[in-house]
């Protein structure tokens, strides 16, 4: 099945992006605020999970409820960057397992040069939730997420803070049947492959590395 693209329309989220795109939001800051962002488009992403009815008493009375069915979920971050949007996404899905795979854009190629992949063992049965704060070229989350098909990973879903139409393309293009939730869609890559206008580098803004 062809998956979707969702652009968040929220004033809270396209505040808080606007406010850790300036350059004089320190460390603290960006890293909490990503994720208050992360949170509130976990919310989004979760909106499709299968229900199951079920009866219940309430103090008052019997009735019917609905609660959560299906497959369990997995988060999986795209090292380092991905890492700050993971305790937002647990906060409301707090029995996701957490993988891993470390992916760095190597500077003068821009393509992902990969060093870690640790997923649940069972990540095969679970829906997955790919997060990275940015999409660019998408040489990373491509790379990602064939790493995760090629261990039997079917339901996928990437959850980015900002994306640039040229990975967007390119996720499309590779994995159409990936559901894309972007926090907000920027104009274009410079020639050094970041993002316009952007928030700069997101790994090195929630860890303090520059
Ligand atoms: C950043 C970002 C993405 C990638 C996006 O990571 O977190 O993973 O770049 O770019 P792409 O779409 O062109 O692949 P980076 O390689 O800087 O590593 P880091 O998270 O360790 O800082
Ligand atoms: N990675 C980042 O962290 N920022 C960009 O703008 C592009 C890639």
């Amino acid at each position: 099945m062809m998956g979707e693209i969702h652009v968040m329309d929220h004033p809270l989220i396209e505040h808080k992006i606007s406010y850790i795109r300036r350059e004089d939001v320190g460390t603290k800051e960006f890293r909490e605020v990503i994720g208050e962002i992360a949170q509130l488009m976990c919310y989004e992403a979760t909106r499709d999970l299968q229900m199951k009815e079920v009866e219940i008493q309430t103090p008052i009375a019997r009735t019917m409820g609905r609660e959560l069915d299906g497959k369990k979920l997995a988060i999986v971050p795209i090292l380092r960057a991905g890492i700050g949007m993971v305790d937002g996404m647990l906060s409301l899905i707090p029995t996701a397992k957490v993988g891993h795979i470390g992916l760095y854009r190597d500077p003068d190629t821009l393509e992902p040069v990969e060093y870690y992949c640790k997923l649940p063992a069972d990540c095969g049965e679970r829906r997955v939730f790919v997060v990275d704060p940015m999409l660019a070229t998408g040489g990373s989350s491509t790379a990602a997420i064939r790493m995760l098909k090629e261990k039997g990973v079917k339901n996928i879903k990437f959850l980015c803070i900002i994306a640039a139409p040229e990975g967007v393309k390119r996720m499309r293009e590779e994995h159409p049947d990936v559901d894309i939730y972007i926090g907000a869609l920027d104009e274009k890559l410079n020639d050094h492959g970041y993002i316009v206008p952007g928030l700069g580098d997101a790994g090195d803004r929630i860890f303090g590395t520059k």
